[in-house]
């Protein structure tokens, strides 16, 4: 249990609520009346404001309602033959949900010790957690279609303030992690990250889904639109999203080092095709597909990684070829099976059990301060193509990338597993679920 709290955040539990002492101290020889008092706007005291009271007590009202978990499927067959009620209803699901959703994850911020709270990369993400919980419990319910209209624009407006959370969580808690456990800080990290997947998916949903409805070339009466219901495909294709990941994960690091890299080979039931968010596979693919063609080339050349050179100065003598990164694909009557194995040199006996592990003091901390610049930080807005408009050298990444697949292929009960043969390769296993019947998996 932790033992003190941070002064900005709460200072009230659900089941006490008699008001905190007042914000200044009035010495004997004060004859001042209290509205005399200068209280200085000192941030310390933010917890002890009328405000910060009243709004705490608002947030028990929405963090003591249970959250009420979906399925893919469910998604899926709400979405099939839209019509203007089901919109309306599912925007009023998802307005509903949103401040509840995001009210408990404010509470875990408010559950930090003092000194991590003070963190400033913690505390930008806690302060954008209360200015979207507040848009979001003001909004009046989506009753019409223009309502859900002006509903859907805010939500986009929020997902693009958030866009750098993830950064700032990871940022924040590897600077913490002398004050709390690895395991408590990954615990706090996984809360927070699947919270935020589940968020964005309510959002991205009704957003996607009215775009369609608007969309006069939409099929909306049809039972599939292209296989297309909002944000998910149900003609999620292996290879195809393996071609994808490959391409550009080579081309990145085609362009940042000047070389040519392994090659991705396929095998197995490349044609397997399943219901899934395109979005979260191919983040898990691409992450792997990333470490394994930097080990492999790590192992093989590795004065290429190591040169200070300018990318257009490195030459890789052509005859150099590196092994290639095989890719079995497996679907079995409930999963899909990705196996990503690379002869990279696997991962050295003393890291791997903390290959998991967002904060673990393993994970390396002198790049961070290179991330202060924030146009520079990865976004990782969960969407690859977004990788494409930020060229990060390889090196200079906050090392959250497994930890972060592993969220996501566990997100609708699948799972990712890593096998390491030290001093040879990689075998990495993700599993994804075809039924798109598990519920969404937020502890
Ligand atoms: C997030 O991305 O963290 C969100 O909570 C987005 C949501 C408010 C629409």
């Amino acid at each position: 249990q932790y033992t003190s709290l941070h002064p900005n955040f709460r200072t009230i539990s659900p089941n006490h609520v008699t008001p905190p002492p007042p914000p200044t101290t009035i010495t004997s020889s004060t004859t001042q009346s209290l509205s005399q008092v200068s209280v200085k706007p000192n941030i310390q005291y933010r917890a002890y404001s009328p405000q910060h009271f009243y709004q705490n007590r608002i947030l028990d009202q929405y963090s003591s309602q249970p959250i009420n978990p979906i399925t893919l499927r469910q998604l899926i067959v709400f979405g099939r033959n839209l019509t203007e009620e089901r919109i309306i209803k599912s925007g009023h699901y998802v307005r509903t949900e949103l401040p509840i959703r995001i009210a408990h994850r404010i509470r875990d911020f408010q559950n930090l010790p003092f000194i991590v709270g003070t963190n400033p990369h913690l505390s930008m993400v806690y302060d954008l957690y209360w200015t979207a919980f507040e848009k979001l419990r003001k909004i009046p319910p989506v009753r019409t279609m223009d309502e859900n209209n002006e509903w859907c624009e805010i939500i986009k407006g929020l997902l693009k303030d958030h866009l750098v959370v993830i950064p700032k969580l990871a940022m924040g808690i590897m600077e913490c992690s002398e004050h709390l456990s690895g395991e408590q800080l990954d615990r706090f990290m996984n809360t927070m990250l699947r919270s935020r997947i589940s968020r964005r998916v309510l959002a991205e949903q009704q957003i996607a889904l009215t775009e369609n409805w608007h969309d006069p070339g939409y099929a909306y009466d049809q039972s599939d639109n292209d296989g297309w219901i909002g944000v998910i495909s149900t003609h999620c294709n292996a290879k195809e999203i393996l071609e994808k990941c490959a391409k550009m994960t080579r081309n990145f690091f085609k362009t940042y080092y000047g070389v040519e890299p392994p090659q991705v080979l396929a095998d197995g039931q490349v044609d397997s095709t399943f219901a899934y968010i395109p979005d979260h596979i191919e983040y898990i693919i691409y992450e792997l597909l990333k470490n394994s063609i930097k080990s492999v080339i790590e192992k093989h050349a590795p004065s290429i990684l190591s040169t200070s050179q300018s990318p257009s100065k490195q030459m890789l003598e052509s005859s150099q070829l590196f092994p290639p990164i095989t890719v079995t694909i497996c679907s079995g009557p409930t999963d899909i099976y990705f196996r990503i194995s690379d002869q990279g040199g696997g991962i050295p006996d003393k890291l791997y059990p903390y290959i998991w592990s967002f904060a673990h003091k393993s994970n390396d901390k002198k790049n961070l301060h290179k991330f202060t610049n924030f146009s520079k930080v990865p976004q990782m807005a969960a969407r690859v193509e977004e990788y494409e408009q930020h060229i990060i050298p390889p090196d200079l990444s906050l090392g959250i990338g497994l930890p972060m697949s592993k969220v996501y292929a566990e997100y609708w009960g699948g799972g990712l597993n890593i096998f390491s043969l030290d001093g040879y390769g990689v075998d990495a296993y993700v599993k994804i679920t075809k039924l798109g019947n598990k519920i969404e998996n937020l502890v």
